[in-house]
């Protein structure tokens, strides 16, 4: 066996980009992947999962024989020195991680290794978990070497992330093993964190976990400028030039959503919960990001007189964010259940994810193209802040729409060119009355010229 060959288990969004980023870098690659329609799909050459740059990067590996996918385990796992496990983790009914998929990819992966063969959990697993699984990792009888090294890849930039890792975390008992998983993924730039598998694990839960506080924490901001009088944006501004606290996720809007962001928070909770732990800041940001969808349609209800029954609402966006199609716990499932719930009826537009949302949306009206979403609406509410919607034409829109209301629910689009378009803006702590004038962003212009100027 060599490390030049590697076995990835699992061809979603990590699984394939890691497979694809390993074969870009010279490795031999077998992806093992349970569903034969993803197997057949990237032994096309074509990705199962959209992410920028994926369908070239791995057409061109496919091409060249670098990587081949399967659903057969042997196969898969014939001469490899490494196998990397990216199966899902979702979150199970009690709020826990399920771990389903990396149990049986873990005995399907054991059961093919030679004795030295490293095998790696890149799926985001409860601290304790990578110990907790060892007894998997075993072949007649032997144990294999068994390590955490988990995943921090963005969905919409994932191929850029893994090429290119901010940091990489490994997680194991033994220093040569750690050596040889970061020998696979790290580039010469890439700080490597060598740990044991638990802490490995907890800075991936660490790192959700905090990013979902500070999105919880700005919206509860937003909602005090709200009531208050105060602009988010420019607080947030404020706030995040601290650099001990940085501006990064501190974006108000509909709160947190994804595949990754609220099941793992779930996650961090349960498993503290079952060591006797209450995690009341963890549940404080869940509860905070639930109650911030209903503020959303509140407002909106608001908007339109506070009734929503028989109401057409145009929802922009369904991907749970901008540059992917996922919509895996996407705000806008939830926002477009409670616009139901309230009798609205709604069409809805994305770039991308409506043939992932559709199954999951009754009832809705799916359009391609905004501007027809948009026809007939009493109001049109702003759930994915895709570039697509920001350069909308609103002297167009309001030539379609029944009623000129706009709930730009991710701050992201230009207060003013919506007023001059006659529209009623409301964004999320935003256009208080004591918002400043125009003078005072001009005066902010400055001020960041002025710092950009060499000293
Ligand atoms: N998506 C992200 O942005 C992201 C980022 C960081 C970490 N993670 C974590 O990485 C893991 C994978 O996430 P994902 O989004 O790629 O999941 P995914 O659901 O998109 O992909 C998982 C793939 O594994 C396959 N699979 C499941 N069990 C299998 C088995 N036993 N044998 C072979 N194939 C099997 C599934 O068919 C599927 O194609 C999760 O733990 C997730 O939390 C995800």
């Amino acid at each position: 066996v060599s490390d030049n060959s590697v076995c990835v288990v699992g061809a979603g969004y990590v699984g394939l980009v890691t497979a694809t980023a390993l074969a870009e870098n010279g490795r031999d690659v077998r992806i093992l992947e349970r569903d034969p329609r993803r197997v057949e799909q990237v032994r096309a050459g074509r990705a199962p999962v959209r992410e920028e740059g994926l369908d070239a990067a791995l057409a061109r590996v496919v091409g060249d024989g670098r990587l081949h996918a399967t659903g057969d385990a042997a196969r898969a796992m014939h001469g490899a020195g490494i196998a990397v496990i990216a199966v899902g983790t979702p979150q199970s009914r009690n709020g826990g991680a399920d771990l389903t998929q990396v149990r049986a990819a873990l005995r399907s992966v054991a059961a093919h290794a030679q004795p030295d063969t490293l095998l790696v959990l890149k799926s985001t697993v409860p601290p304790g978990t990578t110990r907790t699984l060892a007894p998997l990792a075993s072949r007649d009888e032997r144990s294999l070497p068994l390590l955490a090294c988990p995943e921090f890849l963005r969905e919409g930039s994932a191929l850029r992330d893994v090429r290119n890792p901010a940091r990489l975390v490994v997680g194991g008992d033994d220093a040569e093993h750690c050596a040889r998983v970061a020998a696979l993924f790290a580039t010469p730039h890439t700080p490597v964190i060598v740990t044991d598998p638990t802490s490995a694990e907890m800075v991936k839960y660490g790192a959700n976990a905090l990013l979902a506080l500070k999105i919880s924490f700005v919206n509860e901001l937003a909602h005090l400028c709200d009531l208050l009088g105060g602009d988010i944006d420019t607080v947030a501004d404020g706030v995040g030039a601290d650099p001990r606290i940085g501006r990064a996720f501190l974006d108000a809007g509909l709160g947190f959503g994804g595949s990754c962001f609220p099941k793992d928070v779930r996650a961090l909770e349960d498993i503290a919960g079952s060591v006797d732990h209450s995690f009341w800041l963890l549940r404080a940001a869940i509860e905070v990001n639930v109650q911030q969808r209903r503020r959303v349609v509140a407002k909106l209800r608001r908007a339109l007189g506070g009734n929503l029954l028989g109401r057409r609402i145009a929802v922009l966006g369904l991907a749970f964010k901008p540059g992917t199609d996922d919509v895996r716990q996407a705000p806008a499932l939830d926002v477009v259940e409670h616009l139901q719930g309230l009798g609205a009826s709604v069409a809805a537009t994305d770039p991308q994810a409506l043939d992932n949302a559709g199954p999951l949306l009754d009832g809705v009206d799916l359009h391609t193209d905004p501007y027809r979403c948009c026809e007939n609406a009493d109001a049109i509410l702003l759930v994915t802040e895709w570039p697509q919607f920001r350069s909308l034409d609103w002297m167009r829109v309001a030539g379609v729409v029944a009623g000129r209301i706009v709930v730009d629910a991710r701050n992201c689009l230009d207060p003013g060119a919506l007023v001059a378009a006659g529209f009623r803006y409301e964004g999320v702590g935003r256009g208080a009355p004591s918002r400043a004038g125009p003078w005072a962003a001009e005066l902010n212009g400055q001020s960041v010229q002025r710092a950009a100027q060499p000293a």
